[in-house]
């Protein structure tokens, strides 16, 4: 047993913990789009007009927030024209990165349905590298027009009476990449004149462009954009970490996972500089973590990208949740990838076989946190020299928390990772400003840091709930090894 605490500035408020921060993104690889969401009209697995209905029912219990389609790379050589109009007449393509064909039955419509039907904002992410400011313009009008030009018509032909009403668009995918392979400075010259066209359509859209974790990309590509920061809203970085196997990992590839995923603070801390130097107090822009998760070696192309989901990879994304909740104030949205079959997905899909990852179940703890308001919290815990894969070390402290109060402070929500492997943690709170009535706690923990969830064993990693020992200003909490805990706070 190890000592640890946690002090809660509750009066130290760092920003508005937007719901978006808990996004999720689809991609038209693997198994994702095609049996974990659309699985047609005419299939013996429940769906409403062809969409899983247990995927949406999931999705929609986390209260996912947006979601981000079509791509990643597939975005840049997506022509959304394919995607609409009678099922049977869209065209077979090619899917050029991810090794197989896609029959576009799963289009615009059929995306901003399931959007609708899980209550998510829909998030798209326009072709720059093989497509044109035309096609683009043309999408947006098609989603959001509401005159009588001709891709609303036709909108309204394949069965859109309504405008979709899509507001955030992202202005290509990873362009530093397989989205054109471009230098900072030819991104930043057709990102103006994609932004130019669609900004002119889309005066209350939200555009994203697409940034890097490294400065140079950002710091180019944002000197690029000669001060026209009315054609950008926010910029987007994506984080993938890696250690070892998906679910027979040595201990020291336990720590290094979570070690990686302290990069995202420093992406961060980068990214807050860059803008910083760059578009000044000229206006806020928000960062996008537009992709992140734990990508394990065993998620190939000729798997479909899965992978196993333990409770490493919970511990991972419950350390990362933390760092989006003690950064709200500038970050916007992110969105884990990718939500069905692939990589760090919340669920998974065999056929009619349903299950829900480890992962999920960290979205559902810290759901309490969506819309709040962060605090500032210190946590002092021990720390694990973790030896990351790059072969540099670091500091890992063993106790990852952040905390939020809800509009009228009548309630706190602090989540706590105890990201020891096998030392429990008494962890003393204290709360800063505030004093408790009572509580409740919602834990995380299997016997085995690898233990999953698969089709025969659904619950093998699932909540439970448990007592909170809140009263008064200051409390011991017990967290076990490798554990997640949110705890709901009543404050007198
Ligand atoms: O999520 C898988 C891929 O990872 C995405 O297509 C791409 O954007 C990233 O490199």
């Amino acid at each position: 047993m190890a000592d640890a605490s946690l002090v809660v500035h509750l009066d130290d408020a760092i920003g508005t913990i937007s719901p978006l921060l808990y996004g999720h993104f689809i991609e038209h690889l693997g198994r994702c789009v095609d049996e974990g969401i659309w699985v047609g009209e005419d299939s013996p697995i429940p769906n409403v007009g062809g969409i899983r209905t247990r995927t949406v029912e999931a999705l929609k219990a986390i209260a996912a927030p947006v979601i981000r389609w079509p791509g990643g790379c597939f975005a840049d050589d997506y022509h959304w024209q394919d995607g609409v109009g009678p099922r049977d007449r869209r065209p077979r393509r090619v899917n050029l990165w991810w090794g197989n064909e896609d029959d576009n039955a799963f289009g615009t419509h059929e995306f901003v349905r399931f959007c609708r039907l899980v209550g998510a904002e829909p998030y798209i992410c326009a072709n720059v590298g093989s497509g044109t400011p035309a096609e683009a313009k043309a999408w947006l009008e098609y989603c959001n027009y509401d005159g009588d030009s001709h891709y609303a018509r036709l909108r309204r032909e394949h069965g859109g009476a309504e405008p979709f009403d899509v507001k955030w668009w992202g202005i290509g995918n990873e362009n530093w990449g397989c989205g054109g392979h471009f230098e900072p400075e030819e991104y930043a010259a057709a990102y103006r004149r994609f932004a130019t066209y669609l900004r002119q359509l889309g005066k209350r859209c939200r555009f994203v462009a697409c940034g890097h974790t490294t400065r140079d990309w950002n710091l180019r590509f944002l000197q690029g954009l000669r001060g026209r920061w009315d054609l950008i809203d926010h910029l987007s970085i994506h984080r993938y970490v890696q250690a070892g196997h998906e679910t027979d990992f040595t201990d020291a590839e336990f720590y290094a996972v979570l070690s990686e995923c302290i990069r995202l603070d420093d992406d961060l801390r980068q990214a807050r500089g860059t803008l910083d130097v760059t578009v000044g107090g000229a206006k806020p822009i928000g960062v996008i973590v537009d992709e992140w998760g734990v990508w394990h070696p065993q998620a190939r192309a000729a798997g479909g990208h899965v992978q196993e989901n333990t409770l490493r990879d919970a511990l991972a994304a419950a350390t990362v949740l933390d760092l989006f909740n003690n950064w709200c104030d500038l970050v916007t949205m992110a969105n884990l990838a990718q939500t069905v079959n692939v990589l760090q997905s919340v669920i998974r899909t065999e056929g009619e076989a349903f299950w829900l990852t480890a992962t999920y179940y960290v979205f559902d703890l810290y759901r309490p946190h969506m819309g709040n308001t962060g605090v500032r919290t210190v946590a002092e815990s021990d720390v694990v020299d973790a030896k990351r894969p790059d072969g540099s070390t670091h500091d890992l402290p063993l106790l990852s928390a952040s905390a939020s109060a809800d509009a009228k402070g009548r309630r706190a929500v602090v989540s706590l990772v105890n990201r020891s492997l096998d030392a429990d943690l008494e962890c003393c709170i204290r709360l800063d400003g505030g004093s408790a009535q009572s509580g409740s706690a919602r834990r995380l923990w299997a016997e085995s840091a690898s233990a999953h969830n698969s089709a025969q064993r659904p619950d093998a990693v699932a909540p439970v709930e448990g007592d909170c020992a809140a009263s008064g200003s200051e409390w011991t909490e017990p967290l076990p090894a490798h554990s997640v805990t949110v705890l709901q706070v009543n404050l007198t």
